[in-house]
């Protein structure tokens, strides 16, 4: 089915199963510890044996020795496996370096040997055994000091690196109200709970990888790649996922490894990447440097706008595109936008929960902050002033397929009571607190793309689900058992969703926030073919048939599912093809954010006191999953704005801070209840069920309200993330601050 003119009214429409805030379908299995995750595979791979990674001790260099005789000497050592003895390996398409080091090393913590043992105790024991001996290179690993190397970054990582349209220089050189500032953020960890895990097991020659990740045809695709094996003799199956954020989205050295380690062993062999080697051996969101130039005139009505990014990686990848939703977000007819990418040697950068636009809106909608303050405007005001209906690059002939930002401002500040702010910052007070509020546009591109399903009905009525489509924790299962109900009229306990396995048609896979439009899209498709077929076994008109209750209706007559399916059931096996509508239109996902905030007059503790958001995604499948998408945003744009932060010693290259308990995200007391609305809209060029995604929008700008917030309070400006009670304390004097 190829999705190339906009929807009209489906089944989906009637909103007896879609729509519903349901409970997670796969929620039982998970809090009963029943859901098998990669690492727990016992029930399909017993008697695994254990490997454990070492990983390269310094950042860039290379191997002059090693010595594996002690590791393999010692109790329960089955293999040891490095360079010299896995062998020939390629790199994966989506690697940038290799997965498995030596002799040459590209960054701190790259995987150089797996110790494989009969328990775990014994591997981590024996690759304390394993003698490597290094000759250091000299690397870069600091991106201010890098800073004036850095080149105009390659096209295609999430379009062109730089864009301009009019005459920015002039424009903003004429400007009656300009701000000009830089922001900064710093490395982050994906942090997700479950750490990156594969049990691996062989079979003549085939190979089967339970591994958690988001990406199933992907990484299958690099895994054949990497080991030089056909993809039909791998088999990858990643049913659940303990949260993924992007730094599942490729695959990493667990598989590869775990691989490896079973074939010399000629048993399963599982692998996790254990939680401290995770910053460094894997991927991370790169830091960036930001200039923001705007350009309005006294109205606040933008006229030039211009944000340049500044980030790092190893050679052969491309920039943190935090410059993107500067090029679609506000009005102003002279804009430029441009990446600069440095080469780092640090470990590789890679995406992160809202690549581009969660660090890129950290800097603009503070400048927009900013710019009221310069314009003695509301921010709120400000931002429905500059409000664009139009992709403002490309101008009027590409309009927005939907956009009701405007909407979310409007709701939003008159739910969160913002008509109380005071504008001059550093006056509310509570008690001890300096109390301020806060507010910042949400905006996440709406991708799609190509997505797969097969979709059956047996012989006692149920309607079976399958796709390679993977649920890291978002609410795929439901959402796609929710498709496949209402597309056959019946309930959603009469349908089993089967995910994550590459027997299983291709789907989109989760990432960028195009997982839920993409695969319902697919069921979607697959359903109405399989509509069409029963139909026909029913000898009913299948434009006209109806199905619900678990029948088949036609005027009078009706045949339940089950009966038609006969004991072999019926299937039908479709894909979803996006045409152009997302060029003739510019898709997006839209909202408000909303935040108060207390400050410690004496302290600077910051406190979020509370949030509330507004949102816009077309047609919200499920309003539960879809809220516990944005709450759980939310929660990392606090991350954001004040905690998160890889800190990099910028003598050795490494990530220091490489735990859980330095590496600081926000825990249940630090995020109070969460006011959350989704205006009710449809989007019929976004999707056949008329729905956007919303796994990523929650994050875009929550740190920005944040920030915005303790200016509010406090009246002072901190433009280096994360904002910390030092950078407070630093520049407390003549200010609310104490
Ligand atoms: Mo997302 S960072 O594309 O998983």
């Amino acid at each position: 089915m190829k999705f190339d003119s906009p929807a009209t009214t489906s089944p989906i429409d009637r909103g007896r199963v879609i729509g519903k805030p349901l409970d997670r379908i796969d929620g039982p299995a998970k809090v009963t510890g029943t859901a098998p995750y990669a690492y727990e595979r016992h029930d399909v791979a017993p008697n695994a044996a254990y490997g454990w990674i070492v990983g390269a001790a310094i950042a860039k260099g290379s191997i002059t020795a090693i010595d594996s005789g002690a590791a393999e000497a010692a109790p329960g050592v089955l293999a040891v496996i490095t360079h010299r003895n896995a062998g020939p390996l390629a790199k994966g398409n989506l690697n940038t370096a290799h997965l498995l080091g030596g002799p040459a090393i590209e960054h701190y913590d790259q995987a150089v040997a797996l110790v494989v043992a009969d328990t775990l105790e014994h591997a981590r024991d024996a690759a304390k055994l394993v003698r490597i001996d290094y000759a250091p290179a000299k690397g870069r690993f600091d991106l201010a000091a890098e800073r004036a190397t850095a080149a105009k970054a390659p096209d295609g990582f999430g379009g062109a690196a730089d864009t301009a349209v009019g005459d920015f220089a002039g424009a903003f050189a004429r400007a009656a109200v300009k701000i000009d500032q830089h922001y900064t953020t710093p490395d982050q960890s994906h942090a997700m709970m479950e750490p990156h895990a594969t049990t691996a097991a062989w079979n003549n020659g085939k190979l089967t990888l339970w591994t958690s990740n988001q990406m199933v045809a992907w990484t299958l695709k690099d895994v054949a790649r990497t080991l030089g094996m056909k993809p039909e003799d791998i088999r990858l199956v990643s049913p659940y996922v303990g949260g993924g954020f992007g730094a599942k989205l490729w695959l990493r050295a667990d598989a590869v490894l775990a691989a490896l380690g079973a074939r010399a062993v000629g048993r399963p062999v599982k692998v996790a990447i254990a939680r401290p080697q995770i910053p460094n051996n894997t991927t991370h969101r790169p830091a960036t440097i930001q200039r923001i130039r705007i350009g309005a005139d006294k109205d606040g009505v933008i006229d030039a706008i211009g944000h340049e990014t500044w980030s790092g990686d190893l050679p052969g990848r491309g920039p943190e595109m935090a410059s993107q939703q500067t090029r679609l977000l506000y009005r102003g007819d002279h804009r430029m936008t441009a990446h600069r990418l440095a080469t780092l040697d640090l470990p590789e950068g890679n995406a992160m929960r809202a690549p581009g636009e969660a660090v890129g809106l950290l800097a603009l909608e503070v400048a927009m902050d900013e710019l009221a303050e310069a314009c003695n405007l509301d921010p709120v005001e400000l931002r429905i002033r500059n409000d664009v209906q139009y992709d403002p690059e490309a101008g009027p002939q590409r309009p927005y397929s939907s956009r009701k930002l405007v909407e979310c401002l409007r709701q939003g500040a008159d739910r969160f009571g913002w008509s109380r702010r005071h504008a001059r910052p550093g006056q509310a007070r509570d008690g001890r607190w300096l109390v301020g509020m806060g507010v910042a546009c949400a905006f996440r591109g709406a991708m799609t793309t190509e997505s797969a399903a097969r979709v059956g009905v047996d012989g006692s009525g149920r309607v079976i689900v399958e796709t390679d489509m993977t649920d890291i924790g978002t609410g795929s299962y439901t959402i796609l058992g929710q498709t496949a109900a209402e597309m056959m009229g019946v309930d959603l306990a009469a349908v089993t969703v089967r995910l994550g396995d590459s027997k299983f048609p291709v789907s989109a896979g989760s990432g960028g926030q195009w997982g839920a439009a993409s695969s319902t899209a697919g069921v979607y498709a697959a359903c109405v073919a399989l509509r069409r077929m029963l139909a026909e076994k029913a000898g009913f008109p299948a434009d006209q048939a109806l199905f619900e209750d678990g029948l088949v209706r036609f005027g009078n007559q009706s045949q339940p599912l089950g009966k038609l399916a006969t004991r072999e059931g019926v299937w039908a096996e479709e894909k979803a093809e996006f045409g152009d509508l997302t060029k003739r239109y510019a898709q997006a996902t839209f909202g408000a954010h909303f935040c108060e905030v207390g400050v410690d007059v004496d302290t600077a503790e910051i406190r979020i006191r509370r949030m509330g958001g507004v949102f816009s995604a077309g047609r919200i499948l499920n309003p539960k999953s879809a809220r516990s998408q944005v709450i759980g945003a939310m929660t990392m744009g606090v991350g954001a704005a004040l905690m998160e932060e890889l800190t990099v010693d910028t003598r050795f290259g490494f990530f220091v801070n490489h735990d859980m308990a330095e590496y600081l995200v926000p825990v249940h007391a630090d995020i109070p209840a969460q006011d959350i609305l989704f205006l009710d809209e449809l989007d019929d060029k976004a999707s056949p069920l008329q729905a956007k995604g919303v796994g990523e929008l929650g994050i875009c700008g929550a740190g920005a309200a944040v920030a915005n917030a303790v200016y509010n309070a406090t009246g002072i400006r901190l433009r280096d993330y994360p904002l910390t009670i030092d950078k407070l304390l630093e520049r407390a004097k003549g200010s609310a601050l104490a």
